[in-house]
């Protein structure tokens, strides 16, 4: 509502929105309008006297009406401009609106999802995960990247955990089989066994060994059954891929854009930030403010496991050199030891994907993860192997099939060289920047395990 920052005081408004309450008296009602552009509704001031009772007892919390009036500097305390309406116009009513004044839950929220966009919490996340969406791509076009949309339906599985969803157009109740009665695949919509892709990174490559620089930001999913606050089955991701990067020329891509984001947010998204910080959590434009001034910590895998083994700490997940980082352990580096964003190098190649590049001991790879504070792995990356013969040993030393990626390994034979990138997590992100905490309550309508009703 435009009209709560520059509207001329004295004229004649309209504004149409959804109620939020309805308070007064038998001469006068004050109805809280929101029509979703921020979080401030505006106050409509009805003179009783000049409309049907009828009219003015249909108006509850949830219904969408237009009101016309005068718009004039406000008498109460809480806004600065309010409307004394002259016409009302009921558009939709809302007889048994499961939304109330206040108090849900926001579990309970959940469970009414195709609603909760109504509400001012979801309001402001939904307008900062705008924000945030815009931000991005206004940060890689100054820099002259490139968005390339990379596919969602793959044949190929890019980090090779092989947490994929099937996508097919076979009857599943009576697929054609082969003679070896296996279920025959040539007969499926692409001639093969594709999925819903776990990341568009390998394209990417191909891309960035073409234009340089370039990043996706789109759907990415995972049927990995993990019930965390932090995981979704369909999550978005921006992943931008770098020709002539090395690890640090990714690292310092990484922290610029991520501070650039929350700066972003700081600067654009104040009004919802600072109702997210009063009603959630009461340290949320701190730490905000914190890591876009901080300068991240660097420090490698096996420094990291070090610290982890000297800090007495009782884990629940034990610690030792080549075990997967558990978000206990990265949260401990991030909060208590380091207490500022920690980015973690060099990890032990058995936990990392094929192509990450192979460092000279053997044992690791120059991967790259950014670890935030309540968050954990925020941004995980790394320089590519661009060596084909080296990246040909990974793969079969993995035990993967190279059929499927037979043009991905061109890139390699044909003009390769040094290249890097790395995937933000967008809400991993959004639950930084919000301070939400569970990643179900960041984007529109969560997928997670038995959970698509919307
Ligand atoms: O570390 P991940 O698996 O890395 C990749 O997919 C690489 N291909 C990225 C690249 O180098 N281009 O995922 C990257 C980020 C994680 O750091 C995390 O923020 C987020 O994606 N992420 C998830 N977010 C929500 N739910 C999940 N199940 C997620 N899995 C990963
Ligand atoms: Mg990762």
């Amino acid at each position: 509502m435009a009209l709560l920052k520059s509207g001329v005081i004295g004229g004649e408004v309209t504004v149409k929105g959804w109620v939020r309450t309805k308070r007064g008296n038998k001469n006068v009602a004050f109805i809280a309008l929101n029509d979703g552009s921020t979080i401030h509704s505006i106050q409509l001031v009805v003179d009783v006297a000049l409309f049907a009772e009828e009219l003015l007892k249909r108006i509850s919390t949830g219904v969408c009406l237009r009101a016309t009036g005068r718009l004039v500097a406000s008498q109460g305390s809480g806004q600065s401009v309010e409307i004394q309406v002259r016409e009302l116009e009921i558009y939709g009513m809302a007889d048994d609106y499961p939304l109330q004044k206040k108090g849900h839950t926001l579990e309970f929220l959940r469970e009414i999802a195709h609603l909760r966009p109504r509400t001012n919490t979801f309001g402001a996340v939904l307008r900062i995960r705008h924000a945030m969406a815009y931000a991005i791509h206004h940060y890689f076009n100054e820099l002259g990247f490139v968005c390339l949309h990379t596919p969602l339906i793959t044949a190929s599985d890019a980090e090779g955990a092989g947490a994929m969803f099937q996508v097919t157009t076979l009857d599943l109740q009576n697929p054609p089989r082969n003679e070896r009665q296996e279920i025959d695949f040539t007969q499926d919509f692409f001639g093969r066994p594709t999925c819903l892709t776990v990341s568009g990174q390998l394209e990417g490559e191909l891309g960035a060994l073409a234009l340089g620089e370039v990043y996706t930001f789109g759907p990415t999913f995972r049927a990995e059954n993990s019930n965390t606050p932090r995981h979704l089955a369909e999550f978005w991701m921006i992943e931008p891929e770098m020709a002539f990067y090395d690890i640090t020329d990714n690292m310092n891509l990484a922290e610029d854009f991520i501070k650039y984001l929350i700066r972003y947010a700081l600067d654009r998204c104040a009004d919802d930030l600072q109702f997210l910080n009063d009603m959630y959590d009461n340290g949320l434009i701190e730490r905000l403010r914190g890591v876009a001034q901080t300068d991240f910590v660097r420090l490698t895998y096996t420094e990291g496991i070090d610290i982890l083994l000297q800090s007495g700490q009782p884990f629940e997940f034990p610690v030792a050199w080549g075990v997967d980082l558990q978000s206990e352990h990265e949260r401990y580096l991030v909060e208590k030891h380091f207490q500022k964003p920690v980015i973690l190098t060099d990890y032990p190649k058995e936990i990392k994907a094929f192509y990450m590049k192979q460092n000279a001991d053997g044992k690791t790879v120059r991967a790259m993860d950014v670890l935030f504070p309540k968050i954990g792995e925020i941004i995980g990356g790394s320089q590519r192997e661009e060596n084909l013969e080296k990246l040909q040993a990974r793969i079969a030393e993995m035990g993967m099939s190279d059929e499927n990626l037979w043009w991905y390994l061109d890139t390699r034979r044909f003009g390769t060289v040094e290249h890097s990138g790395f995937g933000l997590g967008f809400e991993r992100l959004l639950l930084f920047v919000t301070g939400m905490a569970n990643i179900r309550d960041v984007i529109p309508f969560p997928r997670t395990p038995n959970n698509a009703e919307f």
